[in-house]
């Protein structure tokens, strides 16, 4: 359905990309007296629910934050039971979101992955290279200092190399090195769980990204608070260092004085 059909925002002021750190299934968990794990398993039914709010509101990217490079020292039974929900989600969605148009891709360390959820994620995302929907980035194992620092690692490794003059290294061609290449920065951050925090998530991405913070725990996420952080997004003014005045100037299509 395109952005124009929803009733509540301000039309053209959809985020074109959203990026989510999935934050509070333990607490969920921990809440009804049962073991994170639990948590976990509600919360995938949460990613489902979210990625048909992208597909209903036209939102063309939408990057998850579904496990980070510090959560690999979380017990062992915890990441266990982490590896299990993974595998079982890339055996059972990946047809739904191939015939809905979605193009997979997982952004992280795929090397601390077991061969068997590897080879799935080559899979899915050979399977859905050619849809143009919706591009979902799952972040697992993803961290993004360590997202930083391949980038930097690559570009030394090419002036090494002779391939590259360190002049040539800008803001352009440090981004083409990063996970998300390729498609532009987020426009909206959600954080649910209650934490103001970016735990490693998209660091260099999310430069002028507007952060939206909800206390709803993941595994409880509904449409409704969804459409509240993009309510709250048509409302705001994105600067983008500029005034004010020169900002409305420009959306009145006035040249700014
Ligand atoms: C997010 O929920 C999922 C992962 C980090 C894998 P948590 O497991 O962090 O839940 P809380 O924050 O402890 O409630
Ligand atoms: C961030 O949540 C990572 C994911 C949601 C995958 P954490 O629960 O790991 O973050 P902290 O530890 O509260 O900062
Ligand atoms: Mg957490």
């Amino acid at each position: 359905m395109p952005p124009a059909a929803t009733p509540t925002a301000t039309p053209g002021k959809v985020p074109r990309h959203l990026a989510v750190i999935m934050d509070g299934n333990g607490r969920w968990a921990q809440q009804r007296h049962r073991p994170r794990a639990i948590g976990h398993r509600a919360g995938a039914r949460a990613v489902n629910l979210c990625i048909d709010f992208c597909l209903d509101k036209g939102i063309e990217a939408l990057t998850l934050f579904a496990f980070s490079s510090e959560n690999w020292g979380r017990p062992a039974d915890e990441v266990g039971a982490l590896m299990k929900l993974f595998m079982n989600a890339l055996e059972r969605e990946v047809d739904e979101l191939h015939r809905r148009g979605v193009r997979i891709r997982f952004i992280g360390e795929r090397g601390r992955f077991a061969d068997a959820i590897r080879a799935r994620m080559d899979e899915a995302e050979a399977r859905t290279a050619g849809n143009g929907r919706l591009a979902l980035n799952i972040a697992a194992s993803y961290g993004g200092r360590q997202d930083i620092a391949a980038a930097a690692r690559g570009l030394a490794e090419d002036v090494a190399a002779g391939r590259l003059q360190p002049g040539d290294i800008d803001e352009a061609l440090f981004d083409s090195r990063t996970a998300l290449a390729g498609l532009p920065a987020p426009d909206l951050f959600i954080r649910t769980g209650g934490d103001h925090r970016i735990s490693n998530f998209l660091l260099w991405q999310l430069a002028y990204t507007e952060l939206w913070f909800t206390e709803t725990l993941w595994p409880a996420l509904d449409a409704a608070t969804l459409q509240r952080a993009l309510d709250d997004f048509a409302s705001r003014e994105r600067r983008f260092g500029l005034t004010g005045a020169q900002v409305s100037g420009a959306q009145n299509g006035m040249t700014s004085a």
